[in-house]
C-alpha cells in the first residue's frame, strides 16, 4: 500500500509516544483526600477502600510529611466525629477543639508547605446524616448556610488554605464569601463543590465516616446524574459568588460534566475520584481482573484529557511515588 497518512508511525515507539503524549499527569495535578479519627497511633482500614485508612493526628502528621516530600501539594481533610457527639444542630461543626481544626493544626505544623483544604458540609457531624438541618423531614436551605459560613470561618482560624463546600446549599459560596472578608481571612480560598451529583459511588466514604444519612438520600441538594447544562450553571454560580476552585464529582462517570465545566468557567477546574470509583478499581485488582497501576494512570489521565486542573484521589499518593 502508498498510503499518505500513516498515524501508527506516531505510535511505533515509546520515545516517539512520549515526544507527541497530549497529556501528562504531575504529582502537582493531585489532592490526597484524608480521614482523620480520635485517639493515638492508629491507621484504621476501611473495609471498604482497601489501602486507605482513618488516622489519629500523630498519623495523620506522619502521612502528611510523606505526602509533601513525594510532591503532592494539598490535602483535603475529613474527620470522623464520634456518635455521642452528632446532634440535629450540627453543633460539633462549630467546636473550635473538635477534631477537625486540631486535624488541621496537626496538618499544618507537620507539613507546612502542604495546603489544607477542608470539607465543610454537616454530614459527619449530624445526626440525620444530612448535608444540612433538617427540619420536618426537609433539608432547610438557608438556616445550613449560616452555619457553613460560620464553620468556614474556624477552619480558616485553625489554619485551612482553602475551605471546600459539598454540601450543595444554594448561596453558600458568596455566604462564606462574606463571613472569611469580615472576618479578616481574606487569603482564605473557597474550593466549591459545585457539581456534586447524588451518587451511589459516594457509599465506601460514607462507611469511612460513618456519615451515611438517616432517612431518604440527597437528591434534593445533589445534582440529577441526568443533567449536565445545570452543572455549568452551578459552576457559574459560584465562579460569580467567589469560588476560587470549581468541582465536579463523581470524576469517571462525568467526564463530558468536567469539559463542559472547564469551558463555562475562567478559575480552574478540580474533580474528584470518589471512594466508590477507587473501591471498584481496588477490588477488580485485588482478583487480578485489571492492572492496579495501569487503572490508576489510565483513569487519572483521563481526567487530565476531560479538562479538570486538579485531581482528588484516593490513589495521589501511589501516583505521586511512581511518577
Ligand atoms: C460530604 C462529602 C461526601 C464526599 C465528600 N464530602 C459524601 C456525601 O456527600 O455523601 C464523598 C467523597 C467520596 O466518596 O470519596 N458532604
Amino acid at each position: 500500500m502508498e498510503l499518505s497518512e500513516r498515524p501508527r508511525r506516531l505510535r511505533s515507539s515509546a520515545a516517539i509516544r512520549d515526544l507527541v503524549r497530549e497529556h501528562r499527569l504531575h504529582p502537582h495535578d493531585l489532592l490526597a483526600p484524608l480521614f482523620a479519627i480520635e485517639g493515638q497511633g492508629l491507621a484504621e482500614p476501611i473495609a471498604s477502600m482497601p489501602g486507605v485508612h482513618r488516622l489519629t493526628l500523630d498519623r495523620l502528621a506522619d502521612e502528611a510529611r510523606e505526602l509533601q516530600a513525594l510532591g503532592i501539594r494539598g490535602v483535603l481533610l475529613f474527620a470522623k466525629v464520634p456518635d455521642h457527639l452528632k446532634d440535629a444542630r450540627a453543633t460539633e461543626a462549630l467546636n473550635p477543639d473538635g477534631l477537625l481544626p486540631r486535624a488541621i493544626m496537626a496538618v499544618k505544623a507537620a507539613a507546612p508547605d502542604l495546603l489544607v483544604m477542608t470539607d465543610v458540609a454537616l454530614d459527619p457531624f449530624n445526626s440525620d446524616g444530612h448535608d444540612g438541618i433538617v427540619r420536618d423531614g426537609r433539608i432547610v436551605n438557608d438556616e445550613t448556610v449560616d452555619i457553613l459560613a460560620e464553620m468556614s470561618v474556624l477552619h480558616a482560624r485553625a489554619g485551612a488554605d482553602f475551605v471546600a463546600p459539598s454540601d450543595m446549599m444554594d448561596g453558600r459560596v458568596a455566604a462564606i464569601r462574606a463571613a472569611l472578608e469580615s472576618t479578616g481571612w481574606t487569603d482564605t480560598g473557597i474550593m466549591a463543590y459545585s457539581a456534586k451529583y447524588a451518587s451511589c459511588f459516594y457509599g465506601p466514604f460514607r462507611d469511612a465516616l460513618d456519615s451515611a444519612p438517616g432517612f431518604g438520600d440527597k437528591k434534593t441538594y445533589q445534582m440529577d446524574p441526568a443533567n449536565v447544562r445545570e452543572a455549568v450553571r452551578e459552576a457559574q454560580l459560584d465562579e460569580a459568588e467567589g469560588a476560587d476552585i470549581v468541582m465536579v464529582k463523581p470524576g469517571l462517570p462525568y467526564l463530558d460534566v468536567v469539559r463542559a465545566v472547564r469551558e463555562g468557567v475562567q478559575v480552574p477546574v478540580a474533580v474528584y475520584q470518589v471512594s466508590g470509583e477507587y473501591a471498584m478499581i481496588q477490588a477488580a485488582a485485588d482478583r487480578g481482573w485489571v492492572d492496579r497501576t495501569t487503572a490508576m494512570f489510565e483513569t487519572l489521565t483521563a481526567f487530565k484529557r476531560a479538562g479538570a486542573d486538579l485531581v482528588a484521589t484516593y490513589f495521589a499518593k501511589d501516583a505521586a511515588r511512581l511518577l
